[in-house]
């Protein structure tokens, strides 16, 4: 289930060559048809809406996808039962709101969750129309407006997509274009010696023509293509720097093919040694995007986006901003968070994300970025989500994207309303048990912001020694004494890429907050935290801690009211959540025990 439960059905059929502004008038008088609706569309509105609640009836004014937001704004209000101002003026923080799918043709997901791929199989398109109508109009009932098919990491035949795949591709827009989602496509830098260039040299002149006209047949095609996602010279990707070339030549070569037709260059800024020596601890994997990419702001063109995730590592439990982020003063840029739960519970354990989405925007102001994606979680499982809960996070970060300063609480408790119509005791139950899941999470994951503990490859389980003498530049370095790295000046000088307030709040002992605390610095494990434990002491009682309130968190969705299948789903997940908290309890305490040889003051159970 998911929280379009309360919407009438609508099929493909119902939405065939609709326009966004017709689209939301059918769902209006569908879903309240003794209701009175004017719309009126002013284009110059675009996203924007207005929104007038009268007892006469409902006014809505804006842009042709403009007044589709403003319906959904009003159908999610009232199907929930959330109270509705009676004048609501609204717009979108970002033009671009995007879902990254990272999807292979093959039909696996890479990091997928929720099972295997809603619009590949076998090397083809293959997906049922009804359900990518599902998906547009779950994009667009909270404002999602971009949907990047398919993996960053272009695995044969996906770099043929923009090629012979072309009336396939169209076809597929057509059935995303009702909803105001507009596709855009991962491409592979070196398609030009796929199709037998000798070289994809950006500053080559073939080159250069090459992409040109493969641009103009896609536009032919699909007008409104949104663009391009790269991930290049990242983990074994092709890039410009096969070349000797910068990324700024890359992207701009590519965003110049592009920009005639009103498509944007989304580039990624994933880019690090991963074939780092865990020998050398003067090679600190955090500082490379900003190395890589902080000499070349302003070197951009203006419809070159650098998508930047929100953290300088991938997508941890707990990171800092990426000082990058902050850092590029003149150049665009998109946050990238991830909803596939990869270091997150992959879908099984129970993850909420809005409360760390929210402590990014604490330091990074909500003007400093034009553009905002997210790693799919999306999947051909019946509920999409892999884990029905899951799906508030695909919600909530539609109304981020909208408006990163949205009252995530509320958000929460209006998809629980939406998805289950509990009575008011169990909305309020689920959406505190919701809300808490991140804070468990990490206690028995990720204490004092300690990654990267997980099982090598799949990433879900513990492995504290996993990750500890690969190459992959993530290491915690425990030894008998202490953990953690030294990232201030006088360690590997991380810091000094963020500005002076965040810097000096992180390379004090006084002010580095407890949750990033061995991010930033090695540490004995008897030293003093703040209220008065010890370190390894609150090791111990975050994961003794994290696996009790795991078993309490069973014990209450066990207690809902929850339908099938979600019931059994939920019930059989959270049975693997308890799992895994075990055993990174057990697991964790044994190794910082076997280490320290500290015992836990409270006597609980520690394997020797
Ligand atoms: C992570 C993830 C990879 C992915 C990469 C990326 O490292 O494990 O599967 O390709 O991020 O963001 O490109």
């Amino acid at each position: 289930m998911n929280w379009l439960t309360l919407f009438p059905r609508l099929s493909a059929s119902d939405t065939v060559s609709k326009s966004p502004s017709a689209l939301a008038s059918h769902e209006l008088s569908q879903t309240f048809p003794e209701k009175s609706f004017r719309l009126s569309v002013s284009p110059v509105m675009g996203d924007a809406f207005t929104l007038d609640v009268t007892d006469e009836g409902v006014s809505i004014s804006g842009g042709e996808t403009g007044l589709l937001y403003g319906a959904y704004h009003y159908l999610r209000a009232v199907l929930s039962g959330t109270p509705l101002s009676a004048h609501t003026e609204s717009a979108p923080a970002y033009p671009l709101r995007m879902i990254n799918c990272w999807d292979n043709m093959d039909g696996s997901v890479e990091r997928g969750y929720a099972g295997r791929s809603l619009f590949f199989e076998a090397n083809h398109f293959s997906y049922d129309p009804e359900r990518i109508t599902h998906l547009g109009r779950m994009m667009a009932t909270v404002g999602l407006n971009v949907l990047c098919l398919n993996n960053v990491n272009v695995h044969e035949p996906a770099q043929d997509l923009i090629q012979s795949n072309l009336p396939a591709l169209s076809a597929f827009a057509d059935l995303l274009r009702p909803f105001g989602v507009r596709l855009m496509i991962s491409i592979d830098f070196s398609q030009p010696i796929r199709d037998g260039l000798p070289t994809a040299d950006p500053l080559e002149d073939s080159v250069q023509r090459w992409w040109a006209d493969t641009v103009s047949k896609i536009y032919e095609e699909i007008p409104d293509l949104a663009g391009f996602l790269v991930k290049a010279d990242s983990e074994g990707r092709p890039g410009p720097f096969s070349y000797g070339r910068t990324h700024a030549d890359g992207a701009n070569m590519l965003a110049r093919a592009l920009k005639p037709h009103g498509g944007v260059l989304v580039w990624r800024c994933f880019v690090y040694n991963c074939r780092q020596d865990w020998r050398d601890a003067s090679v600190d994997r955090p500082k490379a995007a900003y190395e890589t990419y902080q000499p070349l702001d302003g070197l951009f063109d203006d419809n070159v986006i650098l998508q930047i995730k929100n953290g300088p590592f991938d997508f941890q439990v707990r990171e800092p901003v990426s000082p990058l982020l902050l850092s590029l003063k003149n150049t665009r840029k998109a946050l990238e968070l991830q909803l596939a739960q990869e270091y997150t519970g992959q879908q099984i354990d129970l993850y909420c994300m809005p409360p760390m989405w929210q402590e990014v925007f604490t330091d990074l102001p909500i003007n400093q970025i034009q553009a905002i994606a997210a790693v799919s979680n999306l999947g051909r499982d019946e509920n999409y989500f892999g884990h029905p809960l899951a799906a508030v996070n695909f919600f909530a970060f539609g109304l981020l994207s909208w408006n990163p300063a949205f009252d995530y609480v509320s958000a929460i408790k209006q998809w629980v309303r939406l998805t289950y119509s509990f009575g008011e005791p169990d909305t309020q139950k689920l959406s505190s048990a919701i809300l808490s899941s991140r804070g468990i999470y990490e206690k028995y994951t990720a204490t004092l912001g300690l990654g990267w503990m997980v099982t090598p490859h799949t990433h879900y389980g513990v492995d504290p020694l996993g990750y500890e003498f690969d190459l992959w530049g993530t290491y915690h370095r425990a030894n008998h004494l202490a953990v953690g790295i030294d990232r201030t000046p006088t360690g590997t000088g991380y810091t000094s890429q963020y500005p002076e307030a965040l810097a000096s709040r992180y390379e004090s002992l006084e002010t580095c907050p407890d949750n990033l605390l061995l991010f930033f610095h090695r540490l004995p494990y008897t030293y003093r935290m703040k209220d008065g434990r010890t370190l390894i002491q609150r090791i111990y009682d975050d994961h003794f801690e994290g696996a009790e309130e795991v078993a309490q968190l069973k014990d209450l969705l066990a207690s809902l009211p929850f339908p099938s299948p979600d019931r059994e789903v939920i019930s059989y997940r959270a049975d693997r959540q308890l799992q895994n908290a075990l055993q990174w309890r057990d697991v964790i305490n044994t190794f910082f025990y076997r280490y320290s040889m500290i015992p836990d003051e409270k006597s609980r159970k520690i394997y020797e």
